[in-house]
């Protein structure tokens, strides 16, 4: 009688210690830029919204352990603009702002698995090194020196699909298609060193470039949003690789 009590006791014990350890475990800050939502939640995109608000920051500074890169500044070893009418090529670019992405909204279709976001990014540029051979808008450009492309409130869309892989036996979430665009009220462009230095005829393009930076933009606007796609679609697919997707996007809270 008191070993079977004992033995009870001590198997009670040992369950709490194990339920202790296991809620532990599920609340160990493994991501801690991840305040989860859960999907009966009939608020959930405002939920996601705030989360997304929260964790940005965060993720922003980079996490080694799950494989994300920090994005302030995020370099980018190389960037080739291909037109039929001229090239440009970005060296060692430095990317700013990214960081500073304000999510306007997110919108999740759990049985088409898409997911819908809005962000505003203030102040976005590219520093970097630059070559451009060609005509640009009719007019023949050459040059290589600094680049500077700066936006100002950039409207940035992003629409992703999923699916689901297993790793280790768990479900895990997987990009199947990122499709983005990026709009900005303004940009700006400044390259130094156009024409071998010639101040006059850079001076000029500098500003024939700033004046119509509407067909500017559009130029660079498939290789900036095919850029953006990739960074994306690294940044979530290491995130999604490294936490399964019942914590991400457990059913219930
Ligand atoms: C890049 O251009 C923007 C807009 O013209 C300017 O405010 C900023 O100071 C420039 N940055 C650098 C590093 O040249």
């Amino acid at each position: 009688m008191y070993i079977r009590e004992c033995y009870r006791f001590f198997a009670m014990y040992f369950q709490l210690l194990l339920l202790a350890s296991c809620s532990s475990a599920a609340t160990l800050p493994k991501a801690p830029f991840l305040r989860p939502c859960a999907q009966d939640n009939p608020h959930f995109n405002d939920c996601a919204l705030e989360s997304a608000k929260y964790g940005l920051p965060i993720v922003a500074k980079g996490d080694r352990s799950l494989g994300i890169p920090p994005l302030n500044p995020l370099h980018i070893p190389e960037v080739k603009v291909d037109d039929r009418s001229f090239t440009l090529t970005l060296h060692d670019a430095l990317v700013y702002g990214l960081e500073n992405a304000i999510p306007e909204k997110i919108e999740f279709n759990f049985e088409k698995r898409n997911i819908n976001m809005e962000f505003t990014l203030p102040v976005f540029k590219a520093i970097s090194k630059y070559a451009i051979d060609g005509k640009f808008l009719l007019l023949p450009i050459k040059g290589d020196g600094d680049f500077n492309g700066t936006s100002i409130n950039g409207k940035l869309r992003v629409n992703q699909g999923y699916n689901f892989k297993k790793i280790n036996g768990k479900d895990h979430m997987e990009v199947v298609d990122m499709k983005v665009t990026f709009m900005p009220q303004r940009f700006y462009l400044t390259l130094t060193n156009l024409f071998n230095g010639d101040k006059t005829l850079g001076d000029h393009m500098n500003a024939f470039l700033n004046e119509n930076w509407k067909v500017v933009y559009e130029e660079l606007r498939p290789t900036l949003e095919s850029t953006f796609e990739t960074i994306l679609t690294s940044v979530t697919t290491s995130f999604f690789n490294a936490i399964p997707y019942e914590e991400i996007l457990p059913k219930t809270l």
